[in-house]
């Protein structure tokens, strides 16, 4: 099992977006997915309801009870993302350790795991990198802070250097890009001069189709309109991108 982790502590940058599509991709491979949202929005819970088994919810994770035992079979299986999990932050800081030992057992019976992470810097996000192969970090050029992309890369490596060294930093996918805005074009030229090792080679163009098909839970290739078609071009692109990274590690 190869354990992805979708992570900025900014909301509304696409982590729950990418992290769905992700998985509806390995899906539509015929693979096993364990999808958990530490989100307490519940955002992908929402949009990957109707498609997925949901065993547990992503709370149960860090709690002393055993996991309800998961099927693992083809197919998408969601531990939800429920409000109560925001009452993770008011616990001892050894707790982030809980959620990589509760899935140990099961990293034979799935083939990939993602995580969506919400938008808080905490003990959720640090226990969803504590416990992942590969992190990815979503960002949008609009409103852009160097300050929170700094923050978010600070964070990785200190995970790295601490609680998990076997984590992959695989880098920051930029999306809602509008290449005929001025300002983003800007922004992202001071990106790569400040970051230009982390930023990986797509973008995801702003487009509602994303919007809709995350709202009908779908991916955005299955939508059916034509006025679809370049978004899932594009998303297909990132997807590829990010396993094509994974390839070039494993391969060094
Ligand atoms: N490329 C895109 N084009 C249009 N809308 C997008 C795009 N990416 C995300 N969105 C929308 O933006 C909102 C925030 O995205 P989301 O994935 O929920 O962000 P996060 O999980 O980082 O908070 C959602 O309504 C989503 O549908
Ligand atoms: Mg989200």
């Amino acid at each position: 099992m190869r354990t992805y982790v979708f992570a900025n502590q900014k909301g509304g940058v696409g982590k729950s977006t990418v992290a769905v599509h992700k998985a509806i991709y390995h899906e539509s491979l015929g693979q096993r997915v364990l999808f958990i949202d530490f989100d307490g929005q519940g955002n992908s819970t929402t949009t990957l309801r109707a498609r997925a088994r949901i065993s547990a919810n992503a709370i149960d994770l860090f709690g002393s009870d055993p996991l309800p035992s998961l099927e693992s079979a083809p197919g998408i299986t969601l531990l939800q993302g429920t409000k109560e999990l925001n009452e993770i932050e008011r616990l001892p800081n050894n707790v982030i350790l809980n959620p990589k030992e509760a899935i140990a057992k099961y990293v034979d019976r799935f083939d990939v795991c993602i995580i969506d992470t919400p938008p808080t810097m905490g003990l959720r996000l640090l226990a969803a990198l504590t416990m992942s192969d590969f992190a990815i970090t979503p960002f949008e050029l609009a409103g852009y802070s160097i300050q929170g992309i700094a923050q978010i890369i600070e964070t990785i490596k200190g995970v790295q250097g601490n609680l998990n060294p076997d984590l992959v930093f695989l880098g920051m996918l930029p999306n809602k890009v509008n290449s005929r805005s001025g300002s983003h074009r800007e922004a992202m030229a001071q990106l790569l001069s400040h970051y230009k090792q982390y930023i990986i080679r797509a973008r995801i163009v702003n487009r509602v189709a994303i919007q809709d098909a995350t709202d009908q839970g779908l991916a955005v290739w299955e939508l059916k309109s034509s006025s679809a078609r370049e978004a899932a071009a594009e998303m297909k692109q990132a997807l590829e991108s990010i396993d094509k990274l994974v390839a070039e590690r494993a391969a060094a």
